[in-house]
C-alpha cells in the first residue's frame, strides 16, 4: 500500500516551517526533496570511502570505485538499459547538449532537419538552434492543441522568420520528411504536465523519416512513472537525478550502444582516454569514453540511493498516486475555473497528465500569486518555467505551478486550493 504519511516521514526537510507555518512543498518539478537514506548515503561516502575513482589501487579508491559501477548498474537495472549505456552527467541539459555536440554536430547536415516541439524545457530547445544554426540545418516544431497536447497528425505548416533560423511549425506529420534527421521530445512537460504519445511519434517517425533518430527528454517521466528504454523505442533519453529524489549533480544520458560507439567524446581528458601519445591519443571504451575528468561521485552514489527508495516504493504506484492527485486537483481548480476567478492550462484528463497544475489566478500576475502562497508556506514556481515559447501559446507572461511527487497529499492541494481563493483578495481583486 502506497502510504503518503510513512513516505513523508522518510523527508526531514518536510518538518520545516515556513514563517510559521509548515512547508508545503508544491515545487518537485524544479527539484525533488531527498530521503534521509539518501542524505546518510552521501554522508557516509564522504565520512568513510572519500577516494577518487578508477585511479588508485588504494581500498579506498577501489570501494569509491565499486559504488559507482553499482550505482550504475541500478540505474540501467531502472531503466532496462544496458549498463555501459548509461554515462554520468550533472543533469538532463548536460546529457542533451552531449547529444547536441557529440552527435548532432557531427553527423547533421545543411538543409537537414531537427524536429522538437513547442512543449520542450529550454535546454531541448536552445542546443537545437545552435546546432541548426551552425550547419545550416532547419528546424521544425511541432504545435500543441488548447490542451498544450502535440499535434500528431493535420496539414498546414507555417514559416517563422526574423531570427537567424528558418522554423517552420505544424503537426508532426507534417514536419516529418526524408530531410528529418533527429526528433527530439520531451516525455512529459514540465510546464503543462502533458504525457506525450511517445509510442505514436516512434511509429509516424518511422512511417515518414526513418532514418532520423529520437530523444526523449525523460526529466519528468523518469521520476514519476515506470520507464523502459526498449519500449520507448527512443535512441537517447536524458534525465536529472535532482527531480527523483538524488542529489543536484547526478544525471544520466541513456543512447542506444552502437550509436554511442559511433560518435566522437564530447569532452576530453582524465578518465576517458585508451592510450595517450605525444602524437596522438586512443578513447576508452563504454561509458569512460563520455565521462571525463571527475564526476560527482557522490552525487552518483546518491542517486543509486534514490532508485532504491523509488523501486521500493514502486514506479506503478508512484504514477497511480500522482494522477490521482492531478484529478483530484483539477476537480477542484474547475469549479473555480468556472467562476471566473483562475485559468487553468494544461490536458484536463489525468491519464494524459503528469502531477503538475498550472494556473494563473485572473488579474494576479503568477509571481505575486507564488508570493502571497509563500506566506502561507506553499512553495509553488512561478514565470516561464524555462518553457517561454509554449506558456506564450497560451498569450500570458507566466503561469503559476504547483508539482506533486510521493510526498505530496490530498490535504495539501486541499490547503492551496483554500489559500488561491485568498490571492485576490490581497490585490483587493
Ligand atoms: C522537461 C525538462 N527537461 C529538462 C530539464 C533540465 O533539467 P536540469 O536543470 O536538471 O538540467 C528540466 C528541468 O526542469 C525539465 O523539466
Amino acid at each position: 500500500m502506497f502510504d503518503v504519511n510513512k513516505i513523508r516521514a522518510d523527508f526531514p526537510i518536510l518538518e520545516r516551517k515556513i514563517g510559521g507555518a509548515p512547508l508545503v512543498y508544491l515545487d518537485s518539478a524544479a527539484t525533488s526533496q531527498k530521503p534521509k537514506r539518501v542524505l546518510d548515503a552521501i554522508a557516509d561516502f564522504y565520512t568513510k570511502h572519500n577516494a577518487n575513482i578508477h585511479r588508485g589501487v588504494h581500498t579506498l579508491s577501489a570501494e569509491a570505485t565499486t559504488m559507482v559501477d553499482e550505482a550504475r548498474e541500478k540505474v540501467a537495472k531502472f531503466i532496462n538499459a544496458k549498463t555501459d549505456e548509461v554515462i554520468f552527467v550533472r543533469n538532463a541539459t548536460e546529457g542533451l547538449n552531449l547529444v547536441a555536440y557529440a552527435w548532432a554536430r557531427q553527423s547533421l547536415k545543411k538543409n537537414d532537419v531537427v524536429v522538437i516541439s513547442l512543449l520542450e524545457h529550454h535546454s531541448n530547445m536552445v542546443p537545437w538552434q545552435i546546432i541548426c544554426e551552425e550547419v545550416g540545418a532547419h528546424l521544425h516544431v511541432i504545435e500543441v492543441d488548447d490542451e498544450g497536447r502535440l499535434l500528431l497528425t493535420g496539414t498546414g505548416t507555417t514559416q517563422l522568420t526574423g531570427g537567424k533560423l528558418v522554423v517552420t511549425t505544424g503537426s508532426l506529420e507534417s514536419l516529418l520528411d526524408e530531410r528529418v534527421k533527429l526528433v527530439a521530445v520531451t516525455a512529459v512537460s514540465n510546464v503543462l504536465g502533458t504525457i506525450t504519445p511517445t509510442e505514436e511519434i516512434k511509429k509516424l517517425i518511422k512511417k515518414k523519416s526513418p532514418s532520423a533518430k529520437l530523444l526523449v527528454d525523460g526529466a519528468q517521466m523518469v521520476p514519476h512513472m515506470k520507464t523502459d528504454v526498449t519500449k520507448l523505442g527512443a535512441d537517447f533519453m536524458a534525465f536529472s537525478g535532482h527531480k527523483m529524489l538524488g542529489p543536484t549533480g547526478s544525471g544520466v544520458l541513456w543512447g542506444k550502444r552502437e550509436i554511442l560507439e559511433s560518435m566522437k567524446p564530447f569532452l576530453y581528458g582524465g578518465d576517458m582516454i585508451g592510450e595517450v601519445r605525444l602524437t596522438g591519443t586512443t578513447w576508452s571504451g563504454l561509458p569512460n569514453k563520455f565521462e571525463a575528468g571527475t564526476p560527482d561521485i557522490a552525487g552518483i552514489i546518491g542517486l543509486g540511493t534514490a532508485i532504491d527508495y523509488l523501486t521500493s516504493l514502486g514506479m506503478d504506484n508512484i504514477r497511480e498516486h500522482e494522477k490521482e492527485l492531478i484529478g483530484y486537483a483539477l476537480g477542484k481548480m474547475e469549479k473555480f475555473e468556472k467562476k471566473g476567478l483562475v485559468e487553468v492550462f494544461g490536458p484536463r484528463n489525468a491519464d494524459e497528465r503528469g502531477g503538475v497544475l498550472t494556473f494563473n489566478v485572473k488579474g494576479v500576475h503568477a509571481h505575486d500569486a507564488a508570493q502571497v502562497l509563500d506566506k502561507y508556506g506553499i512553495a509553488v514556481r512561478s514565470g516561464q518555467h524555462c518553457g517561454a515559447p509554449i506558456v506564450e501559446r497560451f498569450k500570458t507572461l507566466a503561469m503559476a505551478r504547483a508539482s506533486f511527487y510521493v510526498y505530496t497529499t490530498k490535504g495539501e492541494i486541499d490547503f492551496l486550493i483554500e489559500k488561491i481563493k485568498e490571492v485576490p483578495k490581497v490585490f483587493s481583486l
